[in-house]
C-alpha cells in the first residue's frame, strides 16, 4: 500500500544506467498477520541522483507490493516521508531521522556500510511497515492552538505586516510537521503528553507573529508540566530537522519568555 496522491510512478520514468545495486533493509510489520516485527532485505538498482524514497517506490513497484510507506510531494514540502534512515554506523550525520524524498542513496552509500536500513518514526504506533499513527503528534500540536488569535475587529481585507515584522517569523514558519524531531526526542518517547519540539517551535512562531494577540495564553499553554520544562535539553531535534530549523533554540527562547513573565507576575507588574 502506498499512501500518496502523486500520480507519476517512478517506474514509468526512463531508467538510465541503473547498474549499481544496494541492499535496502526495511522494517516490516503487519499487525493483521505478524506477531513480531522483522527486517526484510531488497536489492535495489540505483543511479546518481536517486533518493531513498525512489528506492522504496522501486521495491513497491517491482519487488514487493505489500510494502507500506507514506509520501506525497517528493519535494521536502509535505512532511509525510520522515523515517529513520541509516547505513549501518549511527555516527554524526549518518543514522538519523530524515525525509526519504530528499536523502540521496549515493550520499548514504558513501558514508556507511552500504546497506541502507529504514525504520518508521519512533514513539508512535506502527500501523503497517513504515506507516505510523500520527494522532498523538497532532494532538500535542493542537494543544498549543496553532493558529492566529487575532485582534478584534478582524480587518475586512487583510492584516498588514511590515517586512521587519514578517522577518521575525522566518524559519519557524517553514516547519513542515514531518515529525523527525519528535521521533528523535527521548522525552517524547517516555512521555506521550509532552508537547514535543514541533509544538514548541510553532508556539514561538505564533508568539512572534505581529498579528497574534494570544501571547499570554500561549505562555500558559506551553509553560505547564507537559510543555517547555519537560524538555531535558538533549538537542537531538537540532540535528535531525530536514528544514534546518532549531527547535532546541525555540525551546530556550520560550523558556526565557515564560520565566520572565513569571518574574513579572511575582513582582506584581502584570
Ligand atoms: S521542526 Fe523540523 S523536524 Fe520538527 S516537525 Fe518541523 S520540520 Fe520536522
Ligand atoms: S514526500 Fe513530501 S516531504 Fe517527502
Amino acid at each position: 500500500m502506498r499512501i500518496s496522491n502523486f500520480t507519476i510512478r517512478i517506474s514509468q520514468l526512463p531508467i538510465r544506467n541503473r547498474k549499481v545495486m544496494t541492499e535496502f533493509k526495511v522494517f516490516r510489520f503487519d499487525p493483521e498477520k505478524d506477531k513480531f516485527s522483522r527486517f526484510e532485505s531488497y536489492q535495489v538498482p540505483w543511479e546518481k541522483g536517486m533518493t531513498v524514497l525512489e528506492g522504496l517506490i522501486y521495491i513497491f513497484d517491482n519487488l514487493d507490493g505489500s510494502l507500506s510507506f507514506r509520501s506525497s510531494c517528493r519535494a521536502a514540502v509535505c512532511g509525510s516521508c520522515a523515517m529513520h534512515i541509516t547505513t549501518g554506523f549511527a555516527l554524526g550525520e549518518n543514522g538519523k531521522y530524515r525525509l526519504a524524498c530528499n536523502t540521496l542513496i549515493e550520499s548514504l552509500v558513501k558514508q556507511g556500510s552500504g546497506i541502507i536500513t529504514i525504520q518508521p518514526l519512533a514513539h508512535l504506533l506502527v500501523y503497517k511497515d513504515l506507516v505510523v499513527d500520527m494522532t498523538n503528534f497532532f494532538k500535542n500540536y493542537e494543544s498549543i492552538k496553532p493558529y492566529l488569535i487575532p485582534n478584534e475587529p478582524i480587518p475586512a481585507k487583510e492584516f498588514i505586516q511590515s517586512p521587519s515584522e514578517r522577518k521575525k517569523i522566518d524559519g519557524a514558519i517553514d516547519c513542515i510537521l514531518c515529525g523527525a524531531c519528535y521521533g528523535s526526542c527521548p522525552v517524547a518517547g517516555t512521555n506521550p503528553d509532552y508537547a514535543g519540539p514541533h509544538s514548541i517551535l510553532k508556539t514561538l512562531r505564533f508568539y512572534n507573529d505581529s498579528r497574534d494577540t494570544g501571547k499570554k495564553e500561549r505562555l500558559n499553554l506551553i509553560g505547564n508540566n507537559y510543555g517547555l520544562f519537560r524538555c531535558h535539553s538533549v538537542f537531538n531535534c537540532q540535528i535531525v530537522c530536514p528544514k534546518k530549523l532549531d527547535p532546541g533554540d525555540a525551546i530556550a527562547q520560550m523558556k526565557k519568555r515564560v520565566i520572565w513573565s513569571m518574574i513579572k507576575q511575582c513582582l506584581g507588574f502584570s
